[in-house]
């Protein structure tokens, strides 16, 4: 996979999708302080730390010039209202998983739809994937939706540990070939 540049936008009719750093950590706090938010990451502790997620967006430009993850802040109207990502690249740069949250506020509006749409685009065009993976908790209906939408193959059911919720959740896993 040939790394791409730290410059890299990817612009939609209504957004614009940047490379996330330092600077978002305290608008993606105020998101994540958001129960409904939070309780659909199983990754995300509720409520959220503040140095935890600074550190975590501090690491953000490392994990790009590594290869590992390719995380962008989603702005609309030069506010970030969210971040898509796509991380756990595997070592042959072939296979990543997507991952997206938004403020409540901006929910229902088709941006988490929009944005991933170019995110998919960029993945399998110029990063050079092959195949991107997905999951979601059971209970999210509009998760749920947006994997149907895009052809995604569900590929089987897990409980995994959710952070927010102190539980098990079940899991749905999916996967889009290019
Ligand atoms: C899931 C999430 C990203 C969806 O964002 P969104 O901008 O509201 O999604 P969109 O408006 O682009 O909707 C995508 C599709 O899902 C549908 N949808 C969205 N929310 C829905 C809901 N709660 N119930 C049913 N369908 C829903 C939309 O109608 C749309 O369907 P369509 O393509 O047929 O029109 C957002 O709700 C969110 O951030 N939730 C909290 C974090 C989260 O769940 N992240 C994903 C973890 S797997």
């Amino acid at each position: 996979m040939l790394l791409p540049p730290r410059s890299t936008v990817l612009t939609t009719d209504r957004l614009l999708l940047r490379p996330s750093d330092a600077g978002d950590a305290a608008r993606a706090f105020e998101i994540r302080s958001d129960p409904a938010v939070a309780r659909m990451l199983s990754l995300a502790r509720f409520p959220p730390d503040g140095d935890e997620t600074a550190d975590w967006f501090a690491d953000h430009p490392r994990e790009w010039a590594e290869g590992l993850a390719f995380r962008f802040a989603i702005e609309r109207h030069d506010r970030m209202i969210g971040l898509i990502d796509l991380d756990d690249v595997s070592v042959d740069g072939r296979e990543a998983e997507i991952g997206v949250w938004l403020e409540q506020a901006c929910w229902g509006r088709g941006y988490a739809g929009e944005a991933a749409r170019a995110v998919v685009d960029w993945a399998f065009g110029p990063l050079g994937l092959r195949r991107i993976r997905a999951g979601h908790a059971a209970d999210n209906a509009g998760s749920a939706r947006m994997v149907e939408t895009f052809g995604f193959r569900h590929v089987g059911d897990v409980a995994v540990p959710s952070r927010s919720r102190g539980e098990e959740v079940l899991q749905r896993r999916y996967v889009l070939e290019r």
